[in-house]
């Protein structure tokens, strides 16, 4: 089963991701997990991204296409993948549709009300990845589930999250209506409940959709 992730930042996606990764044996390609990676190893890569990433803006079309059409041919990815953040603009998800087949597209809507609070207030393991909000976190600076430290991402303060949210709007959020006229849309509503009261939903729909 191969998918497709969207949703405006701090949706969710991430979240959702890991867990529908383990539940059907999909490879998690997170595009803004492989450019942090970039900026952390100091790449070519890493360092073109992060003055985009840093203003909320994407990172050029042709730097990554090319990263996820090389990432798709990866042995691990013949069982199934799940694309989280890409494509993320009507050239990206054209481009995906010359080089992969597409099962599904987990549609993650949420009330933008929600989102600057969510963002603001995320910590993120070093270590794991596992992300927190800063009010469930009573002082603490360390993953519960790993001990590792917790980290606040640099593009999750106000100016560039308003920033990330308008690119969101204008870029991203035409691909609910190319995906829905291609009939691979799933809708799901993300919302103040548990991430684990969405996941029985999108697990109640993929069960379905597995092939
Ligand atoms: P990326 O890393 O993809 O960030 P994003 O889309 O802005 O989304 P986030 O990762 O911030 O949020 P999420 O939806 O994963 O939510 P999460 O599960 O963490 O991209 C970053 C940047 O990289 C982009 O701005 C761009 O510059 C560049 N980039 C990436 N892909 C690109 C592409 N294809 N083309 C060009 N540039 C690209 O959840 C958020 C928080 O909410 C967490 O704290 C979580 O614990 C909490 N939460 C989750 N679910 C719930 C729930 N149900 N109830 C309550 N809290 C919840
Ligand atoms: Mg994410």
């Amino acid at each position: 089963m191969n998918l497709i992730l969207l949703g405006a930042p701090g949706a969710g996606k991430g979240t959702q991701a890991t867990k529908i990764s383990e539940r059907y044996g999909l490879v998690h390609i997170s595009t803004g997990d492989i450019f942090r990676a970039n900026i952390k190893n100091g790449t070519t890569i890493g360092m073109l991204a992060k003055s985009y990433i840093d203003r909320g803006e994407l990172v050029p079309d042709e730097v990554t296409v090319a990263i996820v059409k090389d990432r798709l041919t990866w042995d691990d990815c013949a069982n199934g993948f799940l694309l989280d953040g890409f494509p993320r603009n009507l050239f990206q998800a054209q481009e995906l549709d010359k080089f992969a087949e597409i099962d599904g597209v987990v549609n993650i809507n949420i009330d933008f009300g929600l989102l600057m609070d969510r963002l603001c207030g995320r910590r993120v393991c070093k270590e794991c990845g596992e992300s927190y909000h800063v009010s469930m976190l009573n002082g603490k600076t360390t993953c519960e589930r790993c001990g590792g430290e917790l980290y606040q991402r640099k593009d999750d303060n106000p100016e560039t999250v308003e920033s990330r949210l308008k690119v969101y709007t204008e870029q991203t959020a035409p691909l609910i209506d190319y995906y829905t006229e291609k009939g691979k849309i799933l809708n799901f509503t993300g919302t103040e409940a548990p991430a684990e009261v969405l996941f029985e939903e999108v697990k109640a729909v993929l069960d379905k959709l597995k092939r």
